[in-house]
């Protein structure tokens, strides 16, 4: 069994004899499941976001793939990820792509239904919306005059693409019947009276559905990873799939560590992979920094 000799230490306590938890292994994710599959290791829930396959500038990686070793390589992921994913566990796999490869996160969703996974639930994550003003007011009674547009938007740079606000995140499951916890993750009524009105609205919460506004935080300073996504979908994903106490997470694409913080803030163990050293260290800097943030009293970075 080959042994992890590159792994960058901060963990809590030794899982078995060559894992330890709440930790980034510089591996290759594949291989690193194998090693997870062999000492028993299993997993509540797996969230990631793999590269697209798009040519994006990472650093170790190159992101241009043949198009078909790219869906084999993903299904390898989700091949070997069965085996260390509970019965029960849930698989978040947000993917997005580009405007002349609309087909790709469907291509990627079929892979993964070939791996033996059962797609559960599709979520729309946008990253971006603009809402009339008069769509507004008849929703909610709030008058503005002008529409209201939250997130990032970038110039327009194609007379024949719209630009993409949206990527998708796919629920898998080994049987597609897990139960989920939906009202944690839910809104408040807007319209008081119905609660009460259903047998099954008994408090003011009903499920969210499956649209996520989620925008991106805006960056001032140079980005250290190109293609990083915000803590709030990782942290809703997991919380969706129902917060246990010693629950474990694993992020094969661990990028700069977003799934980690995530898993800070919900008290949730974590595991990582990556198999960039440079994204490792922001990674491990961003979490000393956010448990730094708590020793001293700020109880919100776990909120
Ligand atoms: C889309 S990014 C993930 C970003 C992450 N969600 C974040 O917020 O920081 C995909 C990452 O996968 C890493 N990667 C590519 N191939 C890998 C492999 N075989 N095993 C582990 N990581 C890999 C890349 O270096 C890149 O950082």
């Amino acid at each position: 069994m080959p042994s992890c000799d590159k792994v960058i230490k901060t963990g809590d306590y030794q899982l078995t004899s060559l894992i330890t938890i709440n930790q980034i292994y510089q591996e290759d994710c594949v291989e690193f499941m194998k090693k997870m599959k062999d000492e028993g290791i299993s997993v509540d829930v797996i969230v990631t976001s793999p590269p697209y396959n798009i040519n994006k500038d990472y650093g170790e990686y190159s992101d241009n793939k043949e198009h078909e070793e790219y869906l084999d390589w993903l299904q390898n992921v989700a091949e070997t990820s069965r085996s260390i994913l509970k019965d029960n566990g849930s698989f978040f796999l947000n993917i997005g792509g580009r405007s002349d490869k609309p087909l790709l996160p469907f291509l990627v969703a079929q892979r993964f239904e070939k791996a033996g996974y059962k797609l559960q639930n599709t979520i729309h994550w946008i990253k971006s919306v603009s809402i009339d003003p008069e769509d507004i007011g008849k929703s909610n009674g709030h008058r503005i005059r002008d529409n209201l547009s939250v997130g990032h938007f970038s110039p327009i740079v194609s007379e024949r693409y719209l630009n993409p606000l949206q990527e998708y995140v796919f629920h898998f499951t080994k049987t597609g019947n897990i139960k989920i916890d939906k009202m944690r993750v839910g809104v408040t009524y807007q319209d008081k009276t119905n609660i009460g009105r259903w047998k099954s609205a008994t408090r003011d919460k009903r499920d969210r559905g499956n649209v996520w506004l989620i925008p991106h935080a805006t960056i001032q300073e140079g980005r250290p990873h190109p293609a990083v996504f915000p803590i709030k979908l990782p942290q809703r994903c997991i919380e969706l799939h129902g917060i246990k106490p010693g629950m474990l997470v694993y992020d094969p694409f661990m990028g700069v560590g977003t799934t980690a913080l995530a898993c800070i803030r919900l008290k949730a163990n974590y595991i990582g992979t990556e198999i960039d050293p440079q994204y490792i260290k922001v990674a491990m800097e961003q979490i000393s920094g956010r448990i730094e943030q708590y020793l001293q009293g700020d109880e919100d970075v776990l909120i």
